[in-house]
Formats: structure tokens, sequence, C-alpha cells
């Protein structure tokens, strides 16, 4: 794989993967569906996809293994909110797919009802970071219960009084009798680049795609 060829880092297999796999081809890339499952050539432009895990999309673009990357808003704010080195990460473009909203929610009929009301209680949560910073300036103080999925059966399991995740249709939350109270974070699909330190050759065939993106957006609008 030559340094010339824009590296893409797209999620494996999830909401983000065929959306963002949607579009591009829209946008008149054309994949060789090769044998290799984590790594797919573009035959009519110096692309090539990277097929990865999208919590770790921010971190490879930050580091430089990748050019740019296609990850939710919710996953690029929380490494953010963890860590510094993301400060480097900046967006590109908005896609205008996978929207979703990152909720505070309590069992229905419960005694949270409100933010003020997770004083001195638990909140489940996959983004512990964002969930701290908002309670954080918000200056109310609760435990954070780090789960990496499953989040919505942790009141009823009595790991955590509340949790923090998220919201698309709204079925996960009514199957386990949870009620939203206050919004996090409102999120779309994103491209993502580093700030500073790309490649020339790679800007070129970056800003042609980006423009594509952007009439392909414009016209499902
Ligand atoms: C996501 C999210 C919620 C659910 C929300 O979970 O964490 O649990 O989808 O969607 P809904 O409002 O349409 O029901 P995902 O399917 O990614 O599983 P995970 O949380 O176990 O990773
Ligand atoms: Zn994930
Ligand atoms: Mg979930």
């Amino acid at each position: 794989m030559s340094d010339t060829r824009l590296k893409l880092a797209v999620q494996k297999s999830g909401r983000l993967a065929e959306g963002g796999l949607k579009l591009l081809e829209r946008a008149g890339l054309r994949f060789a569906y090769g044998r290799d499952a984590l790594h797919r050539r573009a035959e009519n432009m110096p692309v090539d996809l990277m097929l990865v895990r999208d919590d770790d999309i921010p971190s490879f673009v930050a580091g430089g293994a990748c050019d740019y990357g296609i990850v939710g808003e919710n996953v690029l704010h929380e490494m953010q909110a963890r860590s510094s080195r993301y400060r480097e990460v900046e967006t590109a473009l908005k896609l205008g797919f996978a929207r979703c909203t990152l909720k505070l929610a309590a069992p229905k009929g419960g005694d949270i009802r409100c933010a003020a009301d997770l004083a001195g209680k638990s909140v489940a949560t996959s983004y512990p970071g964002l969930t701290r910073a908002w309670l954080t300036e918000r200056g109310i103080e609760a435990e954070i219960v780090e789960m990496r999925g499953s989040v919505e059966v942790a009141p009823r399991m009595k790991i955590a009084d509340a949790i923090c995740d998220l919201v698309s249709s709204g079925a996960t939350l009514e199957a386990n009798g949870l009620e939203a109270f206050e919004t996090v974070l409102e999120s779309e699909a994103v491209l993502i680049r580093r700030r500073n330190g790309r490649n020339g050759e790679v800007e070129a065939t970056a800003k042609l795609l980006i423009q594509r993106a952007e009439g392909v957006i414009a016209s499902a609008q």
C-alpha cells in the first residue's frame, strides 16, 4: 500500500458501516470485494478502506495510521472527553446519517425524573467521559458505572440507578421499562481527519471525495 493512497477507516459492521459504504459508492467509489475482510481497495480512485471497530477510529486517525475516518459524533466526542490526544482530530464533513441521541434515562415511575435527582445515585454507561463531563458541568455528583454494552439492563439488575446510552428508535428503552429525561448529545456520522500534518497527495484525493460526498448529501436532503 503506497503512502499516496488515502487510508479511510470505516466501521467493520453496524449502523455506520452500511451508511458509510453506501455514501462512498454513491460518491463514485468502486470497491473490489476481495478476500481480505479488513481492507478494501477502491478500483477507480487512490482510496483504501480499513474495516475496523468504530471505537478505534478516532485513535487510528489521531495516531496517523489512517488519514480519514467515518465515525459517529458520539464516539468522537467520547474520546475527546477522555483524552487531550483527540484534540488533533477534527470534523471535515457531517454526513447526515446514523442520527441518534445520547440520553439519560431511568425506570418509569421511579424517583429519578430529572438530572438533579441523580445526586448521590449511580449511572451506567458506555460513555463515561461524556456522562462525567455533563454531570460535572451541572455540579451533580453521581457515580459512573462503566459498561461495554447492554446498558439498559443495569437498573433492573441493580447495577445502577439510571443509565446514559444511545437512543435511536427508543425501542430498547421501552422494552426495559426506562424513560429518557435529558439529552446529553445529538449525534450523526461524520468524516474526521487530523488537524495538522496531512499528506499533500492524499489531500487532493480527499478534496475530491469530500466534494462528491457533499453532492450526494445535498441531493439526499
Ligand atoms: C444501541 C444503543 C442502544 C440501542 C438504541 O445498542 O446502545 O442500546 O442501540 O437503539 P433503539 O433506540 O433503536 O432501541 P447496540 O445495538 O449498538 O448494542 P450495544 O449497546 O450492546 O453495543
Ligand atoms: Zn461501538
Ligand atoms: Mg445498547
